[in-house]
């Protein structure tokens, strides 16, 4: 059965567009990724079957292939291991099991570290208007969906209602620091780098993606204001290069100069465009009700990301 909410019996912290974020100790969290889906910023009514599971799977896989490159915030998404330190879940296992992470919790810096290799959506339009990307403008010419001369990192603030606003590294340096705006960004480099190469062998180009990232806090009495800033306390958190968090293109499909077809939500897009375009939906809350094709369809599309990029199928209950 598809999930589209949990009520369990730990502090919620966070109910996300997407996870429902529990307190589990002082140090750790839990991350439940429901089968919750959203497009054009609206959260559908219908919960697509296993987009849970492919999203906390697939970002555990690309944790553990980055694990000697960055520090992160896993601790298990195994759930069978989960609720030997967490007992209370025993009775939730049927709906917990392969989309739960327990975490370490971090102090989560403010910023959407969005780091982009082609030129495409909220970007795309803000530069084929004004010629440039938070105001600050670059290389002339180029065409939507066009790869960039070197990938661009392009912070945008996390707006709590709402679209995000793309903000300037120097505004972004203002609002954490600038040693850690630096820390934040070559992360955010080395992720995506990682990310596009290894992806790029399975036939897929991660046209951009949006990374966050959190601070452990130290057990030290000290006032926090006094402290210095550590790097070797940046974690990356939350999701981590999955189709709701990037742009995943076909690599045979590529073609700039228009938008292209995406792996993930096309089917749902798709049928939304369809809708407004009929004068059926205008595009707010609430959305129209999702046929039973696209939802299907759009299950499958998750299902095959997952498939391409790790190169094994999803199993039940998997636990990678
Ligand atoms: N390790 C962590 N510690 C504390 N908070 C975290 C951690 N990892 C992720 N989060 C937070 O949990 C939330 C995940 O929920 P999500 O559905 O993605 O929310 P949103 O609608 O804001 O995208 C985000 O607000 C994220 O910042
Ligand atoms: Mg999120």
């Amino acid at each position: 059965m598809p999930l589209t909410r949990t009520d369990l019996p730990l502090r919620l912290l966070r109910r996300g567009k997407v996870r429902d974020v529990y307190e589990v100790d002082a140090g750790r969290v839990l991350i439940v990724a429901t089968d919750r889906v959203s497009a054009f910023d609206v959260v559908m009514a219908e919960a697509i079957p296993r987009k849970g599971e492919v999203l906390t799977q697939l970002t555990a896989w690309w944790l553990r292939q980055l694990e000697s490159r960055v520090s992160h915030h896993m601790l298990s998404a195994d759930f069978s291991s989960i609720v030997k330190t967490v007992p209370s879940l025993v009775p939730f296992s049927s709906d917990l099991t392969g989309r739960t992470m327990l975490c370490r919790r971090a102090e989560v810096f403010p910023i959407e570290c969005v780091i982009r290799g082609y030129i495409s959506g909220s970007a795309w339009k803000e530069y084929s208007a004004a010629g440039t990307l938070a105001g600050e403008a670059l290389p002339k010419g180029l065409r939507e969906s066009e790869k960039l001369p070197i990938p661009l990192f392009s912070p945008a603030t996390k707006a709590e209602e709402g679209h995000d606003e793309n903000i300037t590294t120097a505004r972004m340096a203002q609002e954490v620091g600038s040693a850690q705006a630096a820390e934040l960004e070559r992360l955010t480099r080395l992720v995506y780098q990682f990310g596009n190469d290894t992806a790029s062998t399975r036939g897929i180009i991660i046209a951009d993606t949006k990374l966050e990232f959190g601070y452990l806090k130290s057990e030290a009495t000290a006032s926090p204001d006094e402290e210095e800033f550590d790097p070797s306390r940046v974690i990356l958190v939350d999701e981590v290069l999955t189709p709701d968090s990037s742009r995943f293109w076909p690599v045979d499909r590529f073609e700039p100069g228009r938008p292209q077809p995406s792996f993930d939500k096309q089917p749902l897009r798709d049928y939304l465009d369809g809708e407004r375009r009929a004068g059926r939906w205008n595009g707010e809350d609430p959305p129209p009700p999702l046929p039973d094709e696209v939802v299907a369809a759009t299950s499958e599309r998750y299902l095959d990301i997952f498939r391409r990029l790790t190169l094994s199928p999803l199993e039940i209950g998997a636990s990678t």
